[in-house]
């Protein structure tokens, strides 16, 4: 019988998708969950036809450059990809899949949960049942902003941007959306389409963004774009860190012009800007879009079909380089 590929497994995954590893291939865990530097990923390579990595591993050209000869696949348990150098991996003959599809309703979920997280100082009221803070009711205790009925705004109307339309929906929000082309009727439903973002902005007391993280949408919110927001509005992020201006968005929180922010992405995570953690009213979550027992399966067993077609020769259906 043909020796079972190797696998080099960046972190420890659940257990059913470490089984199907260990089942179809020669994985080398990290039962410990550590993450490997740059150097240890390398050495761990050696002699392995593909890493399995999540994006906490950081695939830059200078590490593709140095990856054993070994090494076929870069097949990610992720939908983003903003930790692998795409260009670098091509150029090494590498092929580098995604797990789309299957986190778009775990990561809609989150988004809503920001949403109203800012919007009702869900927080802020947190703090003050734990720290033993909350003394009294009045009126004008904890007034937050009200989602139902509110236009909402939604930068990328892919996957994830249209399940939280949906879910919106039951929110009797009022859908506007910028995207490169806008959808075809029967996926927009009655969402309002804006050719361009400076044209959607004006429109949004809450703002969900759900592009992914590329040389050109770095900084995208930066302080001319956040400053088109109508006052009070709310923005939530669950795509990645790097679409924000940090120092735009937290001024643009502590000036009052945003009433809120949610984010569960930042730059530099886990070393956030620590100005974030002054500002009474963000909702914050540690990058847990898709931190659900169900979609971690279902993101390992397409990352599992995307390495077996790769394995057949044939060309995975998540192919992205
Ligand atoms: C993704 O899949 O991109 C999530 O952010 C987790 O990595």
């Amino acid at each position: 019988m043909a020796e079972k590929p190797v696998v080099l497994v960046g972190r420890k995954l659940a257990p059913a998708v470490e089984a199907r590893l260990e089942r179809d291939y020669a994985p080398r865990l990290n039962p410990d969950d550590r993450l490997y530097d740059s150097d240890e990923l390398i050495a761990l390579a050696e002699g392995a036809m593909a890493i399995l990595p999540c994006h906490t591993e950081h695939l830059s050209a200078a590490v593709i450059a140095r990856l054993p000869e070994s090494v076929r696949a870069i097949v990610n348990y992720s939908v983003g990809v903003d930790h692998v150098d795409l260009e670098a991996a091509k150029a090494k003959g590498l092929v580098v899949t995604n797990t789309p599809d299957v986190l778009s309703a775990a990561t809609a979920e989150i988004a809503l949960l920001l949403m109203l997280g800012a919007a009702r100082r869900a927080s802020e009221g947190d703090r003050l049942v734990r720290g033993g803070g909350w003394r009294d009711w009045s009126p004008s205790f904890m007034v937050g902003t009200q989602m139902t009925g509110k236009r909402l705004g939604i930068v990328g109307m892919g996957r994830v941007g249209q399940l939280v339309a949906r879910r919106a929906r039951a929110f009797e929000m009022e859908i506007h959306y910028h995207n490169r082309r806008p959808l075809a009727p029967e996926q927009a439903g009655h969402a309002t389409y804006h050719a361009s973002l400076e044209d959607l902005l004006p429109h949004c007391d809450f703002l969900s963004l759900h592009c992914p993280a590329t040389p050109e949408s770095r900084g995208l919110m930066n302080r001319a774009r956040l400053s088109l927001l109508p006052p009070g509005a709310i923005l939530v992020n669950t795509a990645r860190g790097a679409v924000v201006d940090d120092e735009a968005l937290i001024d643009a929180v502590e000036s009052g012009h945003l009433a809120a922010v949610g984010l569960d992405v930042f730059n530099n995570e886990p070393d956030i800007n620590p100005k974030y953690r002054e500002l009474q009213n963000g909702f914050y979550l540690p990058h847990i879009g898709s931190a659900t027992r169900e979609t971690r399966i279902a993101m390992g067993n397409r990352a599992l079909d995307n390495l077996d077609a790769i394995v057949r020769g044939e060309v995975p259906r998540d192919r992205v380089a």
